[in-house]
């Protein structure tokens, strides 16, 4: 499974890609606003450092303004993708983007025939909401289970990106339950290698190594 960052903060995203497992990179307007920098500068700056998919949503809510904006954002970086939103506009402006052979993330599905619907689209990205619909006290993970389900059935290639991200248990069944990708806030990612037994177990491993004064000689 591929691993984004779901974030807008450059410093952040820098920082948990120096490790090499980060894939890509999905940022959406509320993520931008809390960034305080030009939408199209932070993209920039995401792109210097990440080679992978970057997401870049617009503001437009009809086609023809997704479809110009989208253009924009995809002069910033080749791995730009453009995100637009699972309304009519929004994959009409798929489908024309998709033919211009630009990536498109479909964000805000919160349905598996949504889901359908943007993979007939052209989507390369299609976006479930898994916390939004824990939120509501709906089974988030049901809805990965059931689009996987029905893009094996028919074979579409678009990619199940597991978003709205609440902790590492969701990446866990996610991933159990064939998601592509799964976007992580930058906080749970640190938190994706946590285990008390690690920690413990390392602890006692050092200090019997310091006891016997086990040494590692240069060669
Ligand atoms: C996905 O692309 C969205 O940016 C994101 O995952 C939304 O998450 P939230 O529900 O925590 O805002």
């Amino acid at each position: 499974m591929k691993l984004f960052i779901d974030s807008a903060d450059p410093k952040e995203i820098r920082e948990l890609a120096a490790s090499g497992l980060v894939d890509g990179v999905t940022t959406n307007p509320s993520l931008a606003a809390k960034s305080g920098l030009d939408y199209v500068e932070l993209l920039g700056e995401i792109c210097s450092f990440v080679s992978g998919s970057v997401s870049a949503e617009v503001l437009a809510t009809d086609t023809k303004g997704m479809i110009a904006q989208g253009k924009r954002f995809s002069k910033i970086a080749p791995q730009i993708t453009i995100k637009v939103p699972l309304t009519w506009d929004g994959l009409n402006a798929c489908r024309a983007l998709a033919d211009d052979g630009l990536k498109v993330n479909v964000t805000l599905c919160f349905s598996p025939v949504q889901a359908m619907m943007a993979a007939k689209a052209g989507a390369t990205y299609i976006s479930p909401f898994l916390g939004r619909l824990d939120d509501i006290g709906e089974d988030g993970m049901a809805l990965i289970r059931e689009i996987r389900a029905i893009y094996d059935n028919y074979d579409f290639r678009t990619n199940i990106l597991a978003a709205s991200i609440r902790s590492v248990y969701h990446v866990r069944d996610s991933a159990l339950a064939g998601a592509d990708v799964a976007t992580i806030p930058g906080k749970i990612f640190k938190q994706l290698l946590d285990h008390p037994l690690t920690d413990k177990g390392l602890k006692a491993f050092l200090a019997d190594a310091e006891k016997a004064g086990v040494k590692i000689s240069d060669a």
